[in-house]
């Protein structure tokens, strides 16, 4: 892939919230958690976790959790990316906290662009109330929900979401 091939490939991806009832093939759930697996990571630590979520009861649940956005529950799957504290602070104390939500971060963003290479569809969920997603998943206590990523076959709207100008956010050698 060149360069320009790889601005098609990210500028084509767009969120997508309506989903067929086609479930995820194994392949594909293997493929995307192998791609969050090279994600980079501070120390290499690997400060993220993954609950992957296909029953369901548990996307009724999350959905809810979630203040009922319904793509959660249409969706064939559902990733929940954690960070985890304790794997990351171990070595680098209170910065590991944000290590790890920056880790679990790169983790969701490359599963989100490795379900667009596989023309699979996916939407970024970050609105939810930790703990209710904390109580439906069982999670421990040094592992944080960071973000969760519906996955499947979708119909996407047709039109792409527009971005700032660049130079609206970008400032050289100093603000
Ligand atoms: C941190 C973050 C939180 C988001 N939270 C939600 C969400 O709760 N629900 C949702 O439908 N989309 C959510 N999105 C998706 C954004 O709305 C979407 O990425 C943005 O509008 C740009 O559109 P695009 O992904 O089609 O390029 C979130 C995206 C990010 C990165």
């Amino acid at each position: 892939m060149d360069s320009s091939e790889f601005l098609d490939f990210l500028t084509s991806r767009t969120s997508v919230r309506d989903y067929t009832a086609e479930e995820l093939t194994e392949e594909d759930i293997v493929f995307l958690l192998d791609s969050a697996s090279t994600a980079p990571s501070a120390g290499n630590l690997e400060a993220w976790d993954i609950v992957v979520i296909r029953e369901a009861d548990q996307k009724e649940a999350l959905m809810g959790a979630a203040y009922d956005q319904p793509h959660i529950a249409a969706a064939p799957a559902l990733f929940v990316v954690c960070a985890n504290y304790v794997r990351s602070m171990s070595r680098y104390g209170e910065r590991g906290i944000l290590y790890a939500v920056q880790d679990a971060t790169i983790a969701c963003t490359y599963m989100m662009l490795a379900a667009h290479s596989r023309r699979l569809h996916s939407c970024w969920v970050g609105a939810f109330d930790e703990d209710e997603v904390r109580d439906i998943l069982g999670l421990p206590p040094h592992v944080r929900p960071v973000a969760m990523l519906t996955a499947g076959k979708g119909r996407p709207q047709g039109t792409l979401t527009e971005r700032m100008a660049i130079g609206e956010h970008v400032h050289f050698d100093a603000w």
